[in-house]
């Protein structure tokens, strides 16, 4: 697919480069990085292990120049990094952390600490009363919200157009210093065909136009880049293929 490219172009109509490089790309449009999540081995695969696949996606998400930031797409979740009660454990998001963002020089951005699926266990296996519930809410009041994160799971046949994005990214900046799209993929209803893959392409050119053209719009990241190791079927078993890459 040669939709990393169709990006790319749409951040410099000048420049047309050899590869997409669309972390440079960004940061000669003004923002401060594209980015690829991606999660520590074994956590990801989707489908058998590929000597070659995985060769090449790992010097894909490795490339300074395609992605300058990154984060774990599960490994930071609480039910990995809390799994008992003040009982803590960063292995997985480390190997994120180290491997990907130490060692190649990539921005980090951590994950959403609750999100209403992926608890923890001893959160979703106790039964709450109001008072508790409460309580453990009031402990965090207080909490200076300085940026928000558009997670942005789209679908081709049904996008945003890049004007509800910018005004929803205006309508948020109102209220804080930054926003970013932190978790984009576009997934397409089965079957496949070419009208649904040109949808798909202006749903993610939709977001990058958005993205540049709001001055406080930070950064893009895409929810990994290789559809064998994206969420998308498991969740929505009708749909497939959301990621850019081979
Ligand atoms: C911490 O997490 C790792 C990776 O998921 C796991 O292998 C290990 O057993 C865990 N450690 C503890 C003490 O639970």
């Amino acid at each position: 697919m040669n939709l990393p490219l169709a990006l790319a172009f749409f951040f410099s109509q000048d420049i047309l480069p050899a590869s997409a490089q669309l972390h440079w790309l960004a940061q000669q449009a003004g923002l401060v990085y594209f980015g690829a999540a991606t999660d520590t081995p074994f956590q990801r695969e989707r489908e058998p292990w590929s000597a070659e696949r995985h060769s090449r996606y790992k010097k894909i998400i490795r490339n300074p120049n395609e992605f300058g930031q990154t984060k774990p797409t599960n490994g930071q979740k609480w039910l990995f990094t809390e799994p008992y009660l003040r009982i803590f454990n960063f292995t997985e998001t480390d190997i994120v952390t180290d491997e990907v963002a130490r060692k190649e020089g990539k921005l980090l951005r951590c994950h959403a600490l609750v999100w209403h699926n992926q608890l923890a266990p001893w959160v979703e296996g106790k039964e709450w009363t109001k008072e508790e519930l409460a309580e453990a809410i009031e402990r965090y009041h207080g909490v200076f919200i300085d940026g928000i994160g558009m997670q942005g799971h789209f679908v081709a046949e049904n996008h945003p157009s890049a004007e509800e994005l910018k005004e929803t990214m205006r309508g948020y900046i109102k209220l804080v210093d930054e926003v970013a799209i932190t978790e984009l993929d576009v997934r397409i209803k089965l079957p496949i065909d070419e009208q649904k893959l040109q949808w798909q392409k202006e749903a993610y050119q939709k977001v990058v136009e958005a993205c540049v053209k709001v001055r406080k719009c930070i950064g893009i990241t895409l929810w990994d880049i290789y559809d064998p190791f994206s969420w998308v079927p498991h969740y929505f078993p009708g749909d497939r293929e959301p990621l850019l890459w081979f």
